[in-house]
């Protein structure tokens, strides 16, 4: 819990600080990124999946030119991509993250095709779990054997905030 909230706060303070930033919405099938930033993609990367649009062509601007690649929510289709439908998704990625300083991942729980090879394509990783034994365990073993270790771990506490 609070994986998006992190990536867009994150995303959010480093275009405020002048950095040129672009989020990848990449809990796919189950996207809240434009939600939670009260915006309405007119296309996502469903679009780009069935060949329509560039993932360029789809990017949203949010505040201080903060970029964002969205994608579909409760879409099945993007929850279960083919091999080579993510192969030509991380292509056009490529483009994106080489006109960027920083490109953050907002990824889905669990070790999906999709979570692993969005966290295998990624220079580093950031954990966000809760402090319990079994969610530490589930939130770790994507990251079992990478190299190099995972650098950061975010435990959000509701219950101090309040929530
Ligand atoms: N640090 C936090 N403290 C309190 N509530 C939080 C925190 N981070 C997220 N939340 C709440 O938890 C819910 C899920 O957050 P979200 O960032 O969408 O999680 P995820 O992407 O991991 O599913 C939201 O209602 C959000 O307001
Ligand atoms: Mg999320």
């Amino acid at each position: 819990m609070g994986k998006s909230n992190l990536v867009l706060n994150t995303g959010l303070l480093l275009a405020r600080h002048g950095r040129q930033v672009a989020l990848l919405d990449g809990d796919l099938g189950l996207a809240n990124l434009t939600v939670l930033m009260g915006q309405a993609p007119k296309y996502d990367l469903r679009d780009v999946i069935a060949g329509d649009k560039r993932m360029r062509d789809i990017v949203m601007e949010g505040p201080n030119g903060l970029r964002v690649i969205p994608a579909g929510s409760g879409v099945a289709e993007l929850a279960n991509l083919s091999e080579a439908e993510r192969r030509e998704l991380f292509e056009q990625l490529h483009d994106i993250e080489a006109s960027v300083d920083f490109l953050l991942i907002d990824t889905g729980a669990g070790i999906s095709d999709t979570v692993l090879s969005l966290i295998l394509a990624s220079d580093e990783s950031v954990v966000v779990t809760q402090p319990e034994p079994t969610a530490l365990a589930a939130a770790y073993a994507p990251h079992e054997g990478r190299d190099p270790a995972v650098p950061g771990l975010s435990i959000p506490r509701p219950d101090q905030h309040g929530a």
